[in-house]
């Protein structure tokens, strides 16, 4: 299934939930009723947790959505013990790998790790969603030197023919629903603002014409609230969502919002 660059994508980032494989199935269906007749429209990325795979996927595809993974391993086989290769995930309908999310970076995942990951994915001709963002925001505006060395780094040695097949994802960490009793989603005009500067390193990078390719997305706190202002203002070219995603009616309104 090709993905058309100019409609916005969404990534359901399920993160270490639900708990079984029965509500896993359970959280689909009850989505699958949300969405109602109009199905998910679009382009719906689902990102279960990795043991669930093979069990949601022929639901997923029958939806017409997409299956993602939420992390790969950086090695390509072998004695890594707890590890998911490229080659395994793909085995099980994967399409979509997401690298580098803030919460396995604050577990100990390197930018070098995170270009392992990007590097073997897109060779096997996976699509990834690289997510990069700033801890926190300082106001001489350190984090804009923040952003643009997680972009440099985890694209090392990417060749620009693959970036139609790449998707940087800015979450800003302070943004993300968990993160902590504080967090807030960024303004759209603040996502915009780090949505034009990826753009301008994926330029500096590539060129304009091959940066064009790649799409920027924006995640954090993502909800049926403010998911119109976003559409409206941010110049996102999709949204991966975390929380929301976990509840179907809202996920489904943000669908709705989106594809109209
Ligand atoms: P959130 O998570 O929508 O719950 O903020 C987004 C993410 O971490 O990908």
């Amino acid at each position: 299934m090709q993905m058309s660059p100019e409609v916005p994508i969404i990534v359901a980032n399920w993160k270490m939930n639900p708990q079984t494989e029965d509500e896993a199935v359970e959280l689909l269906a009850a989505l699958k009723r949300a969405v109602g007749k109009k199905g998910l429209g679009g382009q719906v990325v689902i990102a279960p947790p990795a043991i669930f795979l093979s069990r949601v996927r022929s639901a997923v595809e029958k939806m017409g959505a997409h299956l993602a993974v939420q992390a790969v391993s950086s090695e390509k086989m072998g004695a890594f013990t707890g590890e998911y290769s490229v080659s395994m995930v793909q085995s099980v309908g994967v399409t979509h790998v997401i690298a580098g999310h803030s919460e396995r970076r604050a577990r100990g995942e390197t930018d070098e790790s995170i270009n392992l990951q990007v590097t073997r994915a897109l060779k096997a001709n996976l699509s990834v969603i690289v997510c990069v963002g700033e801890k926190e925001r300082d106001v001489h505006g350190r984090y804009f030197g923040m952003v643009e060395e997680q972009v440099r780094r985890a694209f090392a040695g990417v060749p620009a023919s693959k970036l139609a097949s790449v998707m940087v994802a800015y979450e800003p960490v302070w943004a993300i629903s968990t993160s902590s009793a504080h967090a807030h989603p960024a303004t759209p005009e603040d996502a915009h603002e780090m949505i034009l500067f990826i753009r301008k390193v994926l330029t500096d990078l590539y060129g304009r014409t091959a940066a064009e390719r790649a799409r920027i997305l924006y995640g954090g706190s993502v909800d049926q609230k403010n998911i119109a202002p976003l559409v409206a203002r941010s110049g996102a070219q999709g949204y991966l969502v975390g929380g929301a995603s976990l509840r179907p009616y809202e996920f489904a309104a943000i669908v709705e919002t989106v594809y109209g």
